[in-house]
């Protein structure tokens, strides 16, 4: 039998760590090279909305298929456009959760494969982490302790980062995620899947004031919820029909303004509650533009830093999955080759 190579050891001081980061949790095939968890190499990401968008949503046995057909091409990109091959990769880490099951099982199962070809160390990395994190590959990134709030399709949480690793639940949403209000509320206007960029386009030319939707604010402590303010869309379409014009681009920055609004108070109320200066805003929907102004205005009006990764950072990518590989590395997490999948990670 052929002698076993030596798993290589990243991670010792002076020595430069190049991570591959693999991401196929929900409807993105996307890969990226890293170096040290801090300068982006490449990042290659491969969208299926064009596939999902005419089921209105997210079809998760297309998406393995459409993982399975994408994965291997986004990957020999990533490491071509980083002028590297899989010999000067020292770790691959792999999103294993949460996630669509069939999705997380294609990147998973790559990165098992390509572990045993090459002898190169690999790692499960939390989709949540990578997104909590990206920001580490901002030149003036935050050292913990932070608050951040993730903010995507599946999730709207609230994390105290108070150290890398070490994560606390704050607040989330009771009910839908910001990213779902956005994708529903776009469904019942007849936009296209998913709504949070044409609803955030379209909202630019709108009045904010328009209509006064709900804010649901629930009590004192940090939770959100967004089903009210669909629901109210839902009515407001029902009683005056689909906007057109004009009185879409209002309808749309009414909403958007409500979305801005309920998240950006709680992000600063919970600043102020817990006693932190430094915030984070990450996840899909951080890409809102008038989500990231409000954060930012409300954050400076009571002498808070609020930090806010670039728009492609905010959405799926591979090098935030890179990033939270590296740290989990750091911090002792080994793949092993039963390593499974887990559609519900909890990350606290
Ligand atoms: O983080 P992400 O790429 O995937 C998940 O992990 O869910 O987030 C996708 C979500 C979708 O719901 C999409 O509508 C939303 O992010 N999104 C936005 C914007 N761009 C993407 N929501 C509001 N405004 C945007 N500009
Ligand atoms: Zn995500």
């Amino acid at each position: 039998m052929a002698a076993r190579r030596p798993v290589r050891l990243p991670v010792l001081a002076g020595v430069v760590v190049l991570v591959l980061g693999l991401e196929t949790s929900c409807d993105e095939t996307a890969a990226a090279v890293v170096e040290d968890g801090r300068r982006v190499l490449s990042d290659v990401v491969s969208t299926q909305v064009d596939i999902h968008r005419r089921w209105g949503g997210v079809v998760p046995e297309l998406a393995s298929r459409n993982h399975i057909v994408q994965v291997m091409p986004v990957v020999h990109e990533a490491l071509t456009r980083a002028d590297k091959t899989l010999d000067d990769i020292d770790l691959l880490a792999v999103t294993s959760g949460p996630g669509l099951i069939g999705a997380l099982l294609v990147g998973l199962q790559v990165a098992k494969g390509l572990s045993l070809a090459t002898g190169k160390p690999f790692v499960g990395a939390n989709h949540l982490e990578g997104h909590l994190l990206a920001i580490r590959l901002l030149e003036d990134a935050p050292a913990p302790p932070f608050l951040g709030l993730v903010v995507s399709g599946g999730h709207t949480s609230l994390y105290e980062v108070r150290d890398y690793g070490n994560y606390r639940l704050v607040g989330r949403t009771r009910d839908d995620a910001a990213g779902e209000a956005y994708d529903k509320t776009a469904r019942i206007l007849g936009l296209p899947y998913p709504g949070g960029q044409p609803i955030d386009e379209l909202a630019q030319k709108g009045n904010p004031e328009a209509i006064r939707f709900p804010r649901a604010l629930p009590g004192d402590n940090l939770d959100v919820s967004f089903s009210g303010l669909k629901t109210s869309v839902l009515h407001h379409v029902q009683k005056h029909g689909v906007p057109e014009g004009q009185a879409l681009h209002d309808l749309c920055a009414s909403f958007q303004e409500a979305v801005a609004d309920v998240l950006s108070k709680k992000l600063v109320a919970a600043a102020k509650k817990l006693g932190h200066t430094q915030l984070v805003l990450c996840g899909g929907v951080a890409a809102n533009s008038r989500l990231r102004a409000l954060c930012k205005q409300r954050a400076e009006e009571r002498g808070l830093r609020m930090f806010l990764p670039p728009v492609r950072l905010c959405t799926d990518n591979g090098a935030m999955i890179a990033v939270a590989g590296y740290e989990a590395w750091r911090r002792g997490l080994r793949g092993d080759f039963r390593l499974a999948a887990d559609p519900a990670w909890r990350m606290e």
